[in-house]
C-alpha cells in the first residue's frame, strides 16, 4: 500500500475532520484512559495500533518521555499523513500498514494499545497473534472495544435513522459489532494471553446539538461518513430532524447533546 512519501496526493480531509471534531470529544479521552489503564510509564516502548490521527500515541509520548519510544501504525494513509503533521516534535515513529502484518521486531513493545480497532479486523486471531509476537514478555496489551448499540444511544439513533431511510448502515453499526465481553476475553485467552481482564467503562461527551453531532459524523466519522454521504441535502436535513427527536432526552440546556459512549476495556499480558 502506498505511503505518504510515495503518494503526496493522499486526501487527508476526513482525517482532519476526525481529528477536529471527534478526537477532542470522544476518541482523545478514550485513548488517554486506555494508555493510563495499560499502566504506561516513563521509559516504556509503546505501540499504538490502529492509531488513526494519533491521539493515543501523542498522549503516550508525554507519558513515556525522552527515555521511552512511541510507535504507531494505521492502515489508512490519510490518517497517518495527518498524524505526522500533528507530531510537531517528531516524537513518534509512524507507519502506514496493516496491524496483522507489522514491520516490528519480536517482543519489541512494553505496551501495545488500540482504541476502537479490534472490532474492524476481519481476522481478529491473526491480528492478536501478530500483537503477541511484537509484545515483550513483561508487556501489557490494552484494547477498547465499544459495547452494544444500546449502550451507545446517540450512535444507535443515527444508525436507526439511516436504516429507516433504507440506507445501508452496516458501517455505522460496525464499531458496535463486537460488544460481548465474554467473546473478547475468551478470544484473548485462546490466543494465549494471560491475566486477561475486561471491564466496562462509560463516558459522556458533549456536542452543540444532535444536528451538530450528525454533521461531525458526516465530516469525519471513520465508519459513518460513507453511509451519511449517501443522503442528499434534503435527506440529511430530514435525518438530523429525526435524530434530534430521538435524542431529545439527552439534551442539556447548557452543555448541549450528551453523547454517551460505552466500551469494554481489555487488559492482558503474555
Ligand atoms: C475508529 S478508528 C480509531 C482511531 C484511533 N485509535 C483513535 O482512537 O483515534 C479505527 C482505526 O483503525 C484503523 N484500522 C482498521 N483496521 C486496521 C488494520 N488492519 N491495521 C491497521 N489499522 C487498522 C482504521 O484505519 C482507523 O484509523
Amino acid at each position: 500500500m502506498a505511503d505518504q512519501k510515495q503518494n503526496p496526493e493522499i486526501d487527508t480531509s476526513a482525517a482532519e475532520a476526525f481529528e477536529k471534531f471527534l478526537v477532542p470529544t470522544i476518541f482523545g479521552p478514550w485513548s488517554e484512559m486506555m494508555v493510563e489503564h495499560a499502566g504506561t510509564r516513563e521509559g516504556h516502548q509503546l505501540l499504538d495500533i490502529g492509531c488513526g490521527s494519533g491521539a493515543a500515541a501523542r498522549y503516550a509520548a508525554k507519558v513515556v518521555g525522552g527515555s521511552g519510544l512511541v510507535s504507531a501504525i494505521d492502515l489508512n494513509a490519510g490518517m497517518i499523513k495527518h498524524a505526522r503533521t500533528l507530531d510537531t516534535g517528531k516524537l513518534i515513529k509512524w507507519h502506514q500498514g496493516d496491524l496483522t502484518d507489522m514491520p516490528y521486531e519480536d517482543e519489541q513493545f512494553d505496551i501495545i494499545a488500540g482504541n476502537q480497532v479490534l472490532q474492524f479486523l476481519p481476522d481478529k486471531e491473526k491480528g492478536l497473534n501478530e500483537i503477541k509476537r511484537v509484545m515483550a514478555k513483561s508487556g501489557r496489551l490494552a484494547l477498547t472495544v465499544y459495547c452494544s448499540p444500546q449502550l451507545n444511544p446517540a450512535h444507535a439513533a443515527v444508525g436507526n435513522a439511516l436504516k429507516a431511510r433504507g440506507i445501508d448502515s452496516t458501517g455505522v453499526a460496525h464499531p458496535f459489532s463486537y460488544g460481548d465481553p465474554m467473546a473478547l476475553g475468551d478470544l484473548l485467552q485462546e490466543i494465549g494471553f494471560r491475566d486477561v481482564s475486561v471491564v466496562q467503562k462509560q463516558m459522556n461527551s458533549y456536542f452543540q446539538s444532535a444536528e451538530n453531532f450528525v454533521e461531525c459524523l458526516a465530516a469525519g466519522g471513520p465508519s459513518s461518513r460513507h453511509a451519511l454521504e449517501q443522503l442528499d441535502a434534503e435527506g440529511l436535513k430530514d435525518l438530523k430532524n429525526e435524530v434530534t427527536k430521538r435524542l431529545a432526552d439527552f439534551v442539556d440546556t447548557e452543555k448541549g447533546l450528551r453523547v454517551i459512549t460505552t466500551s469494554h476495556m481489555a487488559l492482558a499480558s503474555v
